[in-house]
């Protein structure tokens, strides 16, 4: 990449396909956090907000958004969790360590197959990188299996459609080296406490860095 590029320090993203863990994983990194004694917090995408939940009601079918639509509404759920009241620039900014499940690389990787990669890389170009990517790779087949048991499934969760997920993010994540932002790929296949300690591992020396 060669424009210049934002990185928000203190700032770590959790991304995979659907199934991967990163809701469970973040829950476990949580606890460890707040026994450590951490100045952290943690928010996800789409995040809880108005244009959150309008989201999560087009991913569940509930209205039909044309592709650009969704696009155009998770960038403005992203511009709001970021710059937003207690957003993750104030959080960070104040010293916590700020984790989010899921950011730019899935609207990226998702929007990419659904509306094309030009909308979603010029919607998603203004925004900063954080500091550590924890990419949960996990073969689609697998991932569907643990969603087997799931009651309601949203419109992207079926298989077909997360092999080329998986496919896209391979891509998206590749065409970040060189930007300065440190990415960890972790076996999501390894059991619940096998992929903590991974995460753990890769988190935790953020924390006894002095701030700057
Ligand atoms: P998530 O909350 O991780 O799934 P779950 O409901 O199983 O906990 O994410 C919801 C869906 O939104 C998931 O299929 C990925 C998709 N998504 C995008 O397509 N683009 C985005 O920019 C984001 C943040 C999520």
């Amino acid at each position: 990449m060669s424009e210049v590029i934002t990185i928000l320090r203190r700032f770590v993203v959790f991304e995979g396909i659907d199934g991967s863990g990163t809701t469970t994983q973040l829950a476990r990194l949580s606890r460890r956090l707040e026994s450590a004694g951490a100045a952290w917090s943690s928010s996800s995408e789409p995040t809880n907000g108005p244009v959150g939940r309008l989201i999560r009601q087009a991913l569940s079918g509930a209205f039909m958004a044309r592709p650009e639509t969704v696009a155009r509404l998770f960038a403005a759920d992203r511009g709001e969790h970021l710059y937003g009241e207690a957003g993750i620039v104030e959080r960070v900014g104040r010293g916590e360590l700020v984790v989010s499940d899921r950011y730019v690389f899935s609207s990226l990787a998702y929007q990419g197959l659904t509306c094309g990669a030009d909308l979603p890389a010029s919607l998603n170009a203004p925004f900063p990188l954080p500091e550590l990517l924890l990419f949960f790779e996990l073969d689609p087949e697998v991932s569907a299996a643990r969603m087997s048991s799931r009651s309601s499934l949203e419109i992207y969760e079926n298989l077909a459609f997360q092999r080329r997920v998986a496919a896209a993010y391979a891509d998206v994540i590749d065409s970040y080296k060189g930007s300065g932002m440190t990415v960890v790929r972790l076996d999501a296949a390894a059991g619940p406490d096998a992929v903590e300690e991974d995460v753990w591992a890769a988190v935790s020396p953020l924390l006894s860095r002095p701030r700057m």
